[in-house]
């Protein structure tokens, strides 16, 4: 079933307090991964690194679910990045939007990776894996970013080399945009690998840094809770792998309410 575009019939159907926007792009990448662009409602404020509930109207009832906002709080658009699960209540659907079609999205956002929730520091390290790099799309386009770090780090580890495409051109694009590739200059490293096929860069992002191959193919000393501050975005295995390792070299976790030295939010799935 595809989403349907906007008529009369439709527009009753959308049910109240819900923005109801219209789908401007649509990329492929694999089988399993897919981003869309759409419209922004006027008055949607968010901060960069949040996340809002996306839905389709699935045989009458909307069905809802957790999208970080891959774009940037600036962007007139809004971007996002998703997985494609075969049985997936909402992104069986989801996957064959066209441009035209329209998505729901409730009216408020939220989130823990956000700046406001991390202590001033100067190296900030962002760890994805597969579509958890979604909020970090969304910072690494903000130019607050850049102001409160001198450096930013993005590590994505995908199983496949073709699932690191989203990452790859998104740091181009920045470096290639006029005016964020000025502000952006040479703070911004992208650090991809892959664990289940050949690459230069290969392994899970947790052995990366319990063996130091991470450091060491950066350049850059050992975590130290007073100059580096950390993102976590992935499954919740992940998570806690990678939260562990933080914690070990004596980053406290923060939360909005509580700024710290790392967050963590559980990538969508599903
Ligand atoms: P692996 O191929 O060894 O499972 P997924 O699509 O399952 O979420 O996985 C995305 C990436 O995250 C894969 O490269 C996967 O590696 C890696 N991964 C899975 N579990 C963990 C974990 N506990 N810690 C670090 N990386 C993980």
């Amino acid at each position: 079933m595809n989403a349907p575009a906007r008529n009369e019939e439709f527009a009753k159907s959308i049910p109240a307090g819900v923005y109801a926007e219209t789908v401007l792009s649509v990329q492929h990448y694999t089988d399993r991964l897919f981003r869309f662009r759409m419209t922004r409602p006027a008055g949607f404020r968010f901060r960069s690194g949040e996340f809002a509930m996306i839905g389709l109207m699935v045989e009458g009832k909307p069905i809802y679910r957790a999208y970080s906002i891959a774009s940037p709080s600036w962007d007139e658009e809004l971007e996002f990045f998703s997985i494609k699960v075969p049985d997936g209540p909402l992104t069986s659907h989801l996957q064959k939007i066209q441009p035209g079609d329209i998505v729901l999205m409730r009216k408020k956002p939220t989130g823990t990776l956000v700046l406001d929730a991390l202590t001033p520091g100067k190296r900030l390290y962002m760890f994805s894996t597969g579509t958890g790099i979604a909020p970090f799309a969304s910072l690494i386009r903000d130019p607050e970013t850049y102001e409160k770090f001198e450096e930013v780090i993005l590590t994505h580890t995908c199983r496949e080399v073709a699932e690191l495409k989203y990452g790859l051109d998104l740091v181009d694009e920045i470096r290639n945009d006029e005016m964020l590739g000025e502000i952006v200059g040479d703070k911004l490293r992208l650090y991809s690998t892959v664990t289940r096929d050949d690459y230069p860069f290969q392994g899970r992002i947790t052995d990366l840094i319990a063996n130091g191959k991470l450091f060491a193919d950066l350049g850059v000393p050992a975590f130290d809770p007073a100059v580096d501050r950390g993102m976590i975005c992935g499954s919740a295995a992940m998570l806690k792998d990678t939260k562990e390792l933080l914690e070990k070299a004596g980053l406290v976790e923060g939360a909005n309410n509580k700024p710290g030295e790392f967050v963590i939010e559980r990538a969508f799935v599903g």
